[in-house]
């Protein structure tokens, strides 16, 4: 048995994000892309508009010391000239409830969910220029009513994902379809990245010395087999490093969420970026289908978890590890969890992905802290099947949660090697 002690200060945090846990978010454009998707319907999510004392009892019990949220665009901006300053206070409120109890909050502007009045005012949603400018003046708004208690703000969730989510495959809205059209999909990034380096520019101003980043979703790719390599290349570069690369002078931290490994193959049949064809779950299922292994498409081994993932907790050091290499900035880890519904699975994930985590930090990783994806059970887009949460709905500490708590209140995971 090894013990692995992290450094005193280490953030051992959760992540939520709005839509997935407050309930009742029908000013959301995707509330009615529910309806139409035939999705399940989010509802009531966890509830948590109305029980935030119980989510902090939850992170209590949790010891922990630092708790991601996100502000719902949707609600502090009803209408596109209306704020509505009851729901910025209802925010600030949490935010300074979350510090006297010694828990940090790192508060994301955008986590997938806009506004309806959106869309229907801006069509072309990111392609539009309005789009950008009215962001910055809802997180201008946030930021005001927040910053007193908030010097931690994560401005886009996984901004690739929402692109390639809403623009890319219709699976979020305004349900584009572009991802195989490279030319018409890449002023989408261009326009996200551009918001936010003018967000860390504008949250900077208005309150010098807070820290922005925006949460990356890198999964560690393979090549699917030798000859791969180059795809797997293309693929970091447009799925993971673009973006990065666009707005490295911009953050303060690397924000990572980490989940899986991805092998990559190349088809010339693919008409993704670098001829990529890449074995993600929900692409398997979407764009290309039973098309993918017939193109050589290849899915990882071992127990997949409850989203159909593979379990690889190497990459986690492997990706933190080459940014830090390549970016020197310290790095937060602002997601990683796992879909176990049964509740069995959760402690050794935690325990691998920490092993991993503590690898990279040992060779030398400015790694500030470790988010676990997710508080509670929550609305995992379209379903309530996946159970990411360290608590069920009903805040019934879930499998692994004991172990996360004595994780955080210890600063030290016990290994069996
Ligand atoms: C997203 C979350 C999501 C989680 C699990 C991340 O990609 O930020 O909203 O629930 O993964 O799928």
């Amino acid at each position: 048995m090894g013990i692995i002690t992290f450094p005193k200060g280490f953030l051992w945090g959760a992540s939520t994000s709005s839509y997935q846990i407050e309930g009742g978010n029908r000013g959301s454009a995707l509330w009615d892309w529910e309806r139409r998707k035939g999705w399940e319907r989010s509802g009531d999510a966890a509830g948590s508009w109305e029980r935030f004392d119980e989510d902090v009892a939850c992170l209590k019990a949790l010891h922990l010391n630092a708790y991601r949220f996100s502000v719902e665009w949707s609600r502090v901006q009803p209408t596109p000239d209306g704020f509505d300053e009851a729901a910025l206070r209802r925010y600030a409120a949490w935010a300074s409830r979350l510090r006297s109890e010694g828990i940090r909050p790192f508060v994301s502007l955008h986590h997938f969910s806009e506004p309806a009045w959106l869309l229907r005012r801006h069509p072309r949603g990111w392609f539009d220029d309005a789009v950008p400018a009215r962001f910055l003046r809802f997180a201008e708004r946030t930021a005001a009513a927040l910053g007193e208690s908030v010097a931690d703000w994560v401005v886009f969730n996984e901004p690739m994902v929402f692109l390639v989510g809403a623009y890319g495959m219709a699976f979020f809205p305004p349900g584009r379809r572009l991802l195989a059209r490279p030319r018409l999909f890449s002023p989408l990034v261009e326009n996200v990245s551009r918001a936010h380096n003018e967000c860390y520019k504008l949250l900077h101003r208005l309150q010098p010395g807070c820290r922005v980043c925006s949460a990356n979703n890198i999964a560690a790719l393979d090549p699917a087999r030798p000859g791969d390599e180059e795809a797997v290349a293309a693929w970091d570069r447009f799925m993971h490093r673009d973006f990065i690369e666009r707005t490295k002078e911009h953050v303060d931290i690397i924000g990572v969420n980490y989940y899986t490994r991805i092998y990559v193959h190349r088809s010339f049949l693919s008409p993704l970026p670098g001829k990529a064809v890449p074995g993600y779950a929900e692409l398997v299922k979407g764009i290309t289908g039973p098309l993918f292994s017939l193109i050589g498409g290849r899915r990882g081994s071992g127990e997949p978890t409850g989203m159909g993932w593979e379990v690889f907790p190497e990459g986690l050091g492997r990706v933190v590890t080459a940014l830090w290499r390549d970016y020197g900035k310290p790095i937060v880890v602002l997601e990683n969890g796992i879909a176990d519904a049964a509740g069995e699975r959760r402690e050794g994930y935690v325990r691998e992905h920490l092993k991993s985590l503590a690898g990279a930090m040992a060779a030398g990783a400015d790694v500030r802290g470790y988010f676990h994806w997710s508080l509670v059970d929550n609305y995992e887009w379209g379903s309530y099947r996946p159970r990411f949460g360290l608590f069920t709905r009903e805040r019934r500490p879930a499998g692994g949660s004991s172990f996360y708590a004595a994780v955080a209140r210890a600063g030290e995971v016990e290994t069996d090697g």
